[in-house]
């Protein structure tokens, strides 16, 4: 009987050791796993990486440190696995990084005006980080921060828990929120984001995934010839500053017609001022006017040379489309890869920009005793 106890007591402590979903006998999980790894230290404390497998060879890797993507290896239509994202090697790199690779934008994600809203009777003044606007969160935002991680495993999923309280009056946002983000690897090869916040004070909140994606693997080249759906009929034009004018336009008869698939380089050189602010595709596309209660398709990508394809599905109801203008050329990225300009794009499913001086837009206000919520998958197959 001891020797049973003993070698039950092992098992139970392998399993914990190992974290491999696979062994603790859930059926539904069968090959997948997770692991955790010491990824570095900053401010004192320590982030940790963790590696989420399934059994068709997709791994996804996250650390601690702004919520990040800092890998994710999907096998293309001959089954040889490339990491599909722009990311970095080590801790010290996404410190210094201000194009937001892989992380979690927030607590609001995208431009606010001048910095400035207003909420009843209080008017509340943000950095200008991106002048003359607030972009991302501010100064030190979302992807800035280090986060609680737990590890989750459901029957088809494994993932990491990422818990954020935001303190009232951070980066000029009024409200204590409490956020949440849970990234689970499916067995249906879907990277699922939960996103859950909740306030003690009213104050306004936006947040969205800011992975850029090269379905041709990270550092291959430019991401002009993958192919890209987006299911919206109407985008909200800006003007110079990338700020919406306020209007709902249709994408009909413009560049930004992707309602058909079509290669993301066919028109991105079109005379047309809505490219011009943005260097290239850098809008947001209405998805509809309220959020949904389930994710809904809203761009699909394929790749053609390796055949894969990406989905985005989300509950938002807007969508940024944004080409990676911004990077440099030469840029430093992981595994000896270099980026350069339009290496990466980023689909990042969000309320729209400028929402809290937007009276017409859906609403990003969160009042206490509500929860803010979003769901966006992105799902991976290979097609050809
Ligand atoms: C978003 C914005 C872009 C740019 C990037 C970060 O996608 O829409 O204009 O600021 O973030 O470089």
């Amino acid at each position: 009987m001891r020797g049973h106890i003993g070698t039950f007591i092992a098992a139970l402590v392998a399993v914990a050791l190992c974290g491999c979903a696979g062994l603790t006998g859930n059926a539904g999980n069968t090959g997948m796993s997770i692991t955790k790894a010491a990824y570095g230290t900053t401010e004192g404390e320590e982030v940790a990486l963790y590696t989420l497998k399934n059994a068709n060879g997709v791994e996804v890797q996250i650390i601690n440190y702004g919520a990040i993507v800092t890998s994710l290896k999907v096998p293309d239509r001959s089954g040889k696995s490339d990491n599909i994202v722009l990311g970095y090697d080590t801790l010290e790199e996404y410190i210094a990084d201000d194009a937001y690779l892989g992380c979690i934008a927030g607590r609001y994600a995208n431009r606010i005006a001048n910095g400035r809203f207003t909420l009843g009777s209080s008017e509340y003044t943000l950095a200008v980080n991106n002048p003359p606007n607030h972009l991302h969160g501010g100064k030190a935002g979302f992807n800035k921060k280090i986060w609680d991680a737990e590890e989750v495993r459901r029957s088809g999923a494994v993932g990491v828990r990422l818990t954020f309280t935001s303190a009232d009056g951070e980066e000029g946002y009024p409200g204590t929120l409490d956020t949440e983000v849970t990234y689970e690897l499916t067995k249906e090869n879907e990277l699922r984001i939960d996103y859950s916040a909740e306030t003690d004070k009213q104050t306004v909140v936006n947040l969205t995934h800011h992975g850029y994606f090269n379905l041709a693997g990270a550092g291959s080249g430019d991401i002009l010839k993958h192919e890209l759906m987006i299911a919206a009929d109407r985008y909200t034009p800006t003007g110079e500053s990338m700020i919406p004018t306020g209007e709902l336009a249709p994408v009909e008869g413009t560049p930004l017609d992707f309602r058909e698939a079509k290669p993301i380089g066919r028109d991105i050189g079109a005379d047309h001022p809505q490219l011009s602010y943005g260097k290239g595709f850098d809008q947001n596309f209405i998805l509809k006017l309220a959020p949904g209660k389930s994710p809904e398709l809203a761009a699909r990508v394929s790749e053609p040379a390796s055949g894969r394809v990406m989905e985005v599905l989300t509950t938002e109801p807007g969508i940024q489309f944004y080409t990676g203008n911004f990077l440099p050329n030469g840029k430093k990225g992981r595994d000896g890869k270099t980026y350069n300009h339009r290496t990466g794009f980023c689909l990042e499913a969000q309320h729209f920009p400028d929402s809290p001086n937007q009276p017409g837009f859906p609403t990003t206000v969160l009042i206490p005793g509500r929860k803010y919520s979003q769901t966006t998958t992105y799902r991976f197959s290979t097609e050809g």
